[in-house]
Formats: C-alpha cells, sequence, structure tokens
C-alpha cells in the first residue's frame, strides 16, 4: 500500500472552497479520502463538493458552511461531519482572515482580535472538537495552515504574521500535549500562492515581474504545490512528523 494512501480516512478541511484548501481537498480524495468541504458559503461548497464527487465518486465529498469566527457553527460543522460520513481522522486548519493592511499603529482593537480569533483560536476550537475521537482511536493528524509570514516581520501585515507565528507555536504545543495519543500537529508555512487571498500582491504585472525575478524558482507557487506536504502529513508517510513547520515556497524564505 502507497504510503500516502488514504483510504477510509475522513479529512475536514476549512476554507475549502477554492485556494490552498480547495486543492487539499482534491489531492486527499485523490488518496481515497472522504473529505468535508467548508467555507462559509454553502453554495460554493455545494459546487465543490459535486466536482469532487464527480471525479472521485458519489459520496467521497460532503458540503458543510461553516464560518471560523463562529464557535457554534464550528461545532455544528463536526457534529455534520460526524453524523454523515464519521469522526475526523485528519483536520486541515486552512481558512485564515485578514482584514487590515498597514503599519500597526493604524490597526484597530477589532482588526487586530479579529485575526487573532479567527487565525489562532478557532484552531484550537476545531482541535479541541476532534481529539477527543482521535484520542479513543489512537490515531490523528491535524494540519495548520500558517504563513511564511510567521517568519519574518512587515510593515503592511505585521499583525497577521504575528498570528501566523502563533500557529508554529499552537502546532509544537498540540504536538507536545497530544502526541503520546499518536495525533501529530503540524503546520504548513507557503509562500506567495496565486490565491484570491494574495490577489492584492499578484494582480499588478509589474509586481508579479519583480517578485518572479528574485524568486529561486521563478515563479509564483499555486495552490496544488500546498497540497502534497498535506497529504504527506495527513498520510502513514507522515506518520511521525509532529511539531514541525514545513515552508512550501518554492525556497522564496532562504
Ligand atoms: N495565498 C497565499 O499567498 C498564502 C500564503 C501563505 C499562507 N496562506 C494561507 O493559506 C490559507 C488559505 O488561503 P488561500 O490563499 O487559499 O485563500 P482563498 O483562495 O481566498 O480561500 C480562502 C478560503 O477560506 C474561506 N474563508 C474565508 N474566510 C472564512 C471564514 N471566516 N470562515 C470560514 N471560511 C472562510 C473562503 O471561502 P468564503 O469566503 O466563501 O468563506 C475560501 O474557501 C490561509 O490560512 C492563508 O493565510 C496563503
Amino acid at each position: 500500500m502507497s504510503l500516502f494512501d488514504l483510504t477510509g480516512k475522513i479529512a475536514l478541511i476549512t476554507g475549502s472552497s477554492r485556494g490552498i484548501g480547495k486543492a487539499i481537498a482534491g489531492a486527499m480524495a485523490m488518496q481515497g479520502a472522504k473529505v468535508v468541504i467548508s467555507s462559509r458559503k454553502q453554495d460554493a461548497c455545494d459546487a465543490v463538493a459535486a466536482e469532487i464527487n464527480e471525479k472521485h465518486g458519489e459520496g467521497t465529498a460532503i458540503a458543510v458552511a461553516a464560518s471560523i469566527s463562529d464557535k457554534a457553527a464550528l461545532e455544528e460543522l463536526v457534529r455534520q461531519t460526524e453524523a454523515q460520513l464519521g469522526p475526523v481522522d485528519i483536520l486541515v486548519c486552512n481558512a485564515a482572515s485578514n482584514p487590515y493592511y498597514g503599519p500597526m499603529e493604524g490597526i484597530s482593537d477589532e482588526q487586530f482580535e479579529k485575526i487573532l480569533s479567527n487565525n489562532i483560536i478557532s484552531n484550537h476550537w476545531l482541535s479541541q472538537l476532534v481529539l477527543p475521537g482521535m484520542i479513543e482511536r489512537k490515531d490523528g493528524a491535524i494540519v495548520i495552515i500558517s504563513s511564511i509570514g510567521g517568519l519574518k516581520g512587515s510593515d503592511s501585515i505585521g499583525v497577521y504574521n504575528i498570528s501566523k507565528a502563533a500557529d508554529f507555536q499552537l502546532a509544537r504545543n498540540y504536538a507536545v500535549e497530544y502526541g503520546q495519543h499518536n495525533i501529530r500537529t503540524n503546520c504548513i508555512a507557503p509562500g506567495l500562492i496565486r490565491t484570491d487571498f494574495a490577489k492584492a500582491l499578484w494582480q499588478n504585472e509589474e509586481a508579479e515581474k519583480r517578485f518572479n525575478t528574485q524568486h529561486p524558482m521563478r515563479r509564483m507557487g499555486l495552490p496544488e504545490d500546498i497540497a502534497g506536504a498535506a497529504v504527506f502529513l495527513g498520510s502513514r508517510a507522515g506518520a511521525y512528523v509532529n511539531g514541525q513547520t514545513i515552508v512550501v515556497d518554492g525556497g522564496s524564505v532562504i
């Protein structure tokens, strides 16, 4: 059997109606997992689930809308997943928010708190919802999509970067506390990926050209470039990787 096989596994991926989350859901489905597509918009999730079901067979994907800022909605998301598919084996905390661009002196308390809540605390909420089942089965993988921003300072997305750095530590701490139950918690830190989230950074042709010239691989990442690392961490191939951050950025931080 392939080390990357996910047959029989249930994977819940937040923010999977487009971008990186969608690519991860598609790649996990391709490895045999049943996947839960989730974002704030039920229609968008339905469309992606239908696409995956058409490609990988009816019943491979279900769609359940939930906002990561709403704890009750996340509880319902996990409840629906368990009712329709079974307990979660792989949790991918992918959705995140960045409502502010600019120096830190200009960020409102409300914006700061939203970033911390959506990008850190919601990952904790979701993890706590799936952990009891993982502990019972003595198996589980939690993957947090952080960012290389968490490795750097910034004069435009500083608070977002702070939240992504906190995710590295969140993963390390969960790794320490739950490793004894054979539950692995890790982060992926993508570089700049061509998605709606980073549109402001790649929409300008000149800026993109400049980025490409300075990048070791001379190109921006694509959502599919991140999916392999998530499959690795969710599968037997990653069975002894715990508390780590895998940088997937084509070498930009080096
Ligand atoms: N793109 C990059 O360059 C880059 C680099 C490093 C890290 N990342 C990280 O990668 C992750 C995914 O980003 P992406 O680039 O794939 O973004 P994207 O293409 O904009 O997709 C974001 C996904 O999250 C959902 N979402 C947004 N806000 C949500 C909320 N409050 N509750 C639930 N779902 C929500 C969106 O759907 P709805 O809007 O319909 O809810 C969508 O499905 C994020 O954690 C981001 O920080 C991205």
